[in-house]
């Protein structure tokens, strides 16, 4: 699967699932454009540098994955440098776990706005291109709590279970002109997210995995080279799981 010359646009590669997407892709000949926030600036450097180590060209964009209009730009910005876009990966997230009972409505439309507005914000953005060129291949990284809910997580699971059914939605407007969409549904990954974890909570979670192991970033970067290659070109309107089977 080579992605030679393929024009990549994500959200969210300083770390963890963004970065190794981010580097398996330009691994197998794609040019990256990833986009940072306030956060990540220490990393921005040294992701650009492993990328480019690859010989492809790289972008790095400092933009809230929220912001409509900012979004808007950094994607015009990165088709008019690469000239065209092929693959737009909507990896941005985050957690503001709590119980309904108790959760602020801060939380919940942080949650909602950095993990559905987002997607909604690049999709707008990138379509028209995708139209002209008559392809596009859109990967969003929800979650297997979008399909299942999970206790502590309502802001979260309602954000990911909304990017299954916007992702559904615009495969059927699309695919008439080649344009596909699908979804990776992520289970317990080890990165920075889920080692905010309690430990116990941690094992949990590992001990219900078929698989009896956390998965890697790059088991999910795996799936995602799928995704963004011309060998998944008759895939669309998906979701598919990268759980160890902890979801059946
Ligand atoms: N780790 C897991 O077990 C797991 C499971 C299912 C789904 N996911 C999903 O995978 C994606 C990546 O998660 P991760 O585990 O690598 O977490 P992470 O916290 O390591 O990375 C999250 C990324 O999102 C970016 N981000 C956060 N807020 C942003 C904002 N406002 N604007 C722009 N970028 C922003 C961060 O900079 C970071 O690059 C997320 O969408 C997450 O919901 C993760």
């Amino acid at each position: 699967m080579h992605l030679k010359e393929k024009r990549i646009f994500i959200t969210g590669a300083t770390r963890g699932i963004g970065k190794a997407i981010a580097l398996k892709l330009a691994e197998a000949g794609g040019h990256i454009a990833f986009t940072y926030c306030a956060s990540d600036l220490k990393a921005v450097q040294v992701t650009e540098a492993a990328l480019r180590a690859f010989g492809v060209k790289v972008q790095s964009i400092h933009v809230d994955a929220s912001d409509f209009k900012a979004t808007h730009k950094a994607i015009e910005d990165t088709i008019e440098t690469f000239g065209g876009l092929d693959v737009l990966i909507n990896n941005a997230g985050i957690t503001r776990d709590n119980l309904l009972l108790r959760m602020s409505e801060a939380d919940w439309d942080a949650v909602l706005n950095i993990n559905l507005k987002s997607v909604f914000n690049t999709v707008k953005a990138s379509i028209k291109t995708f139209l002209k060129q008559r392809s596009g291949s859109i990967i969003n990284i929800a979650s297997i709590v979008g399909i299942s809910g999970h206790a502590g997580q309502t802001n979260y699971a309602a954000s990911k279970a909304g990017m299954i059914g916007f992702t559904k939605s615009i495969a059927l407007e699309l695919g008439s002109r080649n344009i596909r969409a699908n979804v990776i549904a992520p289970g317990f990954i080890t990165t920075a997210m889920t080692d905010q974890m309690e430990p116990s909570i941690q094992q949990a979670w590992i001990q219900n995995i078929p698989l009896k192991r956390p998965g890697l970033p790059e088991d999910v970067a795996n799936c995602a080279l799928f995704l963004a290659s011309d060998a998944s070109n008759y895939i669309t309107g998906k979701v598919i799981q990268v759980d160890g089977g902890l979801l059946t």
